[in-house]
């Protein structure tokens, strides 16, 4: 496929793999020789980073609750572009690594209206994954990103699922809610994730019983849990690993590799 500028959203109940799939994802499209990759680690219980082998340090929320304060301690004169400012502060603290960049969410400080400020931000993601060939995102679990429009701009969305019911229950919410805050993802398609082969056929009736489009299985695999113990990325794991294979055969279903 060679369409640029593609979202892809990973998303599902906690705990389901959704990072562990994204890190999977990415495998696949760096080792396909994929172009320019965006990597968004949205949940704010980050651990994508981990997965990956690397360490971050600053998030995308730090610099968001810095630039609230300083619009209301008035220290911008009206001038200023605060959109230049905030787009400036990201770029600094954007992940440079050799096959992808990474960006880092983090966690919203304390309550009240980030609302100008969120704006802001979507508007500098949006820029920011044009300049790239595909933005890959982990998102939080659950709904909550869909009310925020964390993924307003998404062209498929990858929701993960395994052999609980409840994961079922999540995805069929994410596809009825998007509808509902007018969210128009381009694709919606379905993975479910450390499923034993022998209940393949269970999981995708499932799927296809709640109207949702099956892309694949990834399997129990016995090497995700050992180089999560040893701290290793995931991005080592061998080409004959279960999930590796079978993380491939999904991008490539998918129409991204
Ligand atoms: N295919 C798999 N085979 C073996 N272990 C897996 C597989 N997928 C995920 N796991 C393990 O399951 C656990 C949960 O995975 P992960 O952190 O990716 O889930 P998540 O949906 O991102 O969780 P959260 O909702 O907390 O963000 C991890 O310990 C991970 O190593
Ligand atoms: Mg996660």
């Amino acid at each position: 496929m060679n369409s640029e500028g593609v979202v892809v959203s990973v998303s599902g109940k906690g705990g389901v793999g959704k990072s562990t799939v994204a890190a999977l994802i990415l495998k696949a499209l760096v080792d396909s020789g994929r172009g320019s990759i965006l990597v968004v680690d949205a949940d704010p219980d980050s651990n994508l980073a981990d997965l990956l082998g690397l360490e971050t340090s600053r998030t995308v929320a730090e610099i968001a609750a810095k630039l609230k304060d300083d619009i209301a301690a008035g220290r911008f004169p009206p001038e200023f572009s605060k959109r230049d400012y905030f787009e400036t502060r990201i770029f600094e603290i954007l992940h440079e690594e050799e096959k992808f960049d990474l960006l880092v969410m983090g966690r919203g400080e304390g309550e009240g209206c980030y609302c100008a400020v969120n704006d802001l931000l979507t508007s500098i993601l949006d820029t920011l994954s044009k300049n790239y060939s595909i933005t890959l995102m982990d998102m939080e679990a659950g709904l909550e990103h869909l009310s925020r429009r964390t993924d307003r701009d998404v062209d498929i969305m990858v929701i993960v699922v395994d052999r609980s019911r409840l994961s079922y229950l999540t995805a069929r919410r994410i596809r009825d809610l998007a509808k509902e805050v007018h969210i128009d993802f381009k694709r919606i398609v379905t993975v479910g994730n450390r499923v034993e082969p022998e209940f393949e056929e269970v999981v995708k009736k499932r799927v296809e019983e709640i109207g949702l489009e099956y892309a694949g299985l990834i399997p129990v695999d016995p090497n995700i849990a050992s180089y999560d113990m040893e701290g290793r990325s995931l991005l080592e794991l061998p080409e004959s690993s279960p999930a590796v294979k079978a993380a491939k055969e999904i991008t490539r279903r998918i129409g991204l590799t």
